[in-house]
């Protein structure tokens, strides 16, 4: 009961991570406004969670759906106490391989749509006495990768947006971190199209030997989401199995 009674608006909660940390909320105590492109699983798992879990389905690179599903939180919640934006799309190439449309598009959802979340919730979130903003990043904002070029951009302007909205926000008392996992499993970076080579080569990189679970991130997410974490703003927390040391 870590969040007891905490409102938590979590975009992309209808697969991998998002899935794992919507069921946390609601197993900690929380009341969830969920929200992703997906719909049907959106809505499938909403139903499962029960009806302290409300579903919308919600674009985040688009202004106008923030305050549709800003204002659906506040009508049925009445407040909101953690924002966490976990949404985001991955791609992988050289710099010659990859378009400028593609950077463009990747910037919308990953830092644009993260953008327009802590604008549009932080004035709710500050009109309850604050909350706990937190963004969802990589590993590939910690150091240099080969083939991220595009995503490494979005990632790393995240890790950029949290420092500056921690020291912005502070005096409305709403703290503002983000998390860096690194290869997470039963998420979207391997369902559908894993190569099992590919995979035991990933593995053997990670200095621990394994890949991130799901919960283990949803943990994180619980910590930086409730008031154990209170003196802690503006941060970055690596979940990588030591990748990036
Ligand atoms: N999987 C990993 O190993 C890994 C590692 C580091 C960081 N991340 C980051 O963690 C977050 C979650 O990743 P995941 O692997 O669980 O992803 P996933 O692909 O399994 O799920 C992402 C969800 O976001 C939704 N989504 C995509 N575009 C959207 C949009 N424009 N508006 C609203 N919803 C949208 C999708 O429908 C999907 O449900 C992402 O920000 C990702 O970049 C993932």
């Amino acid at each position: 009961m870590r969040l007891k009674d905490k409102v938590v608006f979590l975009t992309g909660a209808a697969n991998g991570m998002g899935e794992s940390h919507a069921r946390r909320v609601i197993a900690e105590g929380g009341y969830l406004l969920m929200t992703d492109i997906d719909a049907d699983g959106g809505a499938a798992l909403a139903e499962e969670l029960g009806e302290r879990a409300l579903f919308t389905r919600q674009d985040i690179s688009d202004e106008a759906q923030w305050q549709q599903a800003v204002a659906l939180a506040s009508e049925r919640f009445g407040r909101i106490d953690v924002l966490v934006n976990n949404a985001g799309i991955l791609t992988k190439g050289s710099i010659q391989s990859e378009t400028a449309d593609s950077l463009r598009k990747v910037l919308d959802v990953n830092v644009v749509g993260t953008w327009l979340g802590i604008r549009t919730v932080s004035p709710v979130m500050a009109r309850g006495g604050g909350g706990s903003i937190i963004n969802i990043s990589s590993q590939v904002a910690y150091r240099g990768w080969n083939d991220y070029s595009v995503y490494s951009c979005s990632k790393w302007a995240i890790r950029g947006l949290t420092q500056s909205m921690a020291v912005e926000l502070a005096p409305q008392n709403i703290r503002v971190n983000t998390i860096l996992p690194g290869a997470v499993d039963e998420t979207g970076l391997f369902s559908g199209r894993v190569d099992e080579e590919l995979k035991e080569r990933v593995r053997q990189s990670i200095p621990l030997k394994r890949f991130v679970g799901r919960e283990q991130v949803s943990s994180l997410m619980v910590y930086l989401a409730s008031d154990e974490s209170s003196a802690t703003t503006g941060t970055d927390n690596l979940i990588d199995g030591g990748v990036s040391i």
